[in-house]
């Protein structure tokens, strides 16, 4: 168990300031408030235990899993490209289950707790109802890796469904193959068909919750598939940092672990009743090395509490 010293961020400061910079909606999660659950399966390729002996990624298993945009707003705009696109899923038999959780970027927007902490706290709305933007500037200024990852969505056209977004894991994971030779490897995962995307004018006709109606007519469809890929480690990636990406990370080498195929909308109440926790893990692929995951498995467990 992690210790978090006195005085710095911990995982309750940060819920407790991600749930103020929403406004404290009742019964909200802390972030990505808004989604809707879906259940599938999951299909091993035959080239999974070359990167992993997890029983959750190396068998066939049914999968629960959640779409999501960022933020506490439980009714946020998906029109709305500031923010992120999020998937988690579960997958895995009874005694080798993993949760795995991902986001529409491939960064995090802080290196430590603390930044993570300053961060927020600098977008908290003062007595006009609008953050202090000469303070945001400066903390940009003099924090820059706190950009990344606004720029990155920045540079991308707005997300035309759920099912069609490239979602990262963002961490290192230490993964151990069927040989027992241990990597690190990041998360991808990739639809099938590709991204889909929308111009400046095919988003304005959208509505608010148009990527909701977007699954479901494909669910219908039977066409809602996503490749579970792992990016291959090189000596010296900066696996400590989940703020920069590893150099060259979109030539990597990667393996197709698996695809889950998405069959039906279940009730919300599915996903809504637990969480998703960074921390399950089955034995094959290990908890990454760096702080900011370590603050992950509390943060999660303190969100239920209050949202419950
Ligand atoms: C670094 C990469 C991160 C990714 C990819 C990520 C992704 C996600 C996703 C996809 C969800 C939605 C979970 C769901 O569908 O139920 C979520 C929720 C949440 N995240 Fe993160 N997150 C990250 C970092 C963090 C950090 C560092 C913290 C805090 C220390 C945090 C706090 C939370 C909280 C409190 C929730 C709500 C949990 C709940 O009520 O169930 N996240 N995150």
């Amino acid at each position: 168990m992690v210790q978090f010293p006195a005085g710095a961020a911990t995982p309750a400061s940060i819920v407790d300031a991600l749930d103020a910079l929403a406004g404290h909606p009742p019964k909200a999660r802390a972030s990505f408030a808004e989604g809707r659950c879906v259940r599938g399966t999951y299909i091993p390729s035959d080239r999974a235990p070359e990167i992993t002996r997890s029983q959750s990624f190396t068998k066939p298993s049914r999968v629960l899993a959640r779409f999501s945009v960022s933020g506490g707003d439980p009714k946020a705009a998906d029109t709305d490209n500031r923010g992120l696109r999020g998937f988690s899923f579960r997958l895995g038999g009874e005694d080798h289950r993993s949760h795995m959780l991902l986001q529409s970027a491939p960064v995090h927007f802080a290196r430590t707790l603390d930044q993570m902490l300053a961060y927020l706290k600098v977008r908290m709305p003062g007595p006009s109802g609008k953050p202090n933007m000469k303070k945001v500037k400066a903390f940009s200024a003099a924090n820059p890796e706190t950009l990344h990852q606004a720029n990155y969505i920045a540079a991308l056209p707005l997300p035309g469904s759920f099912a069609g977004t490239t979602y990262w894991g963002v961490h290192a994971f230490p993964a151990t193959s069927s040989k027992g030779e241990t990597r690190f490897i990041k998360f991808k995962v990739a639809p099938v068909g590709g991204d889909v995307t929308l111009t400046g004018d095919q988003a304005r006709a959208k509505s608010a919750d148009f990527l909701y109606d977007d699954l479901k007519n494909r669910i219908a469809k039977g066409d809602v598939r996503l490749n579970v890929m792992a990016l291959l480690d090189r000596p010296d990636d900066p696996v400590m940092d989940v703020t920069i990406r590893w150099p060259d990370e979109d030539a990597r080498e990667t393996v197709r672990l698996g695809t889950i195929v998405i069959t039906g909308v279940e009730a919300d109440e599915a996903c809504d009743a637990s969480i998703f926790s960074p921390a399950t893990l089955a034995e094959g692929i290990a908890h990454p090395p760096d702080e900011i995951f370590a603050a992950r498995r509390a943060a999660y467990v303190i969100s239920l509490g209050k949202r419950r």
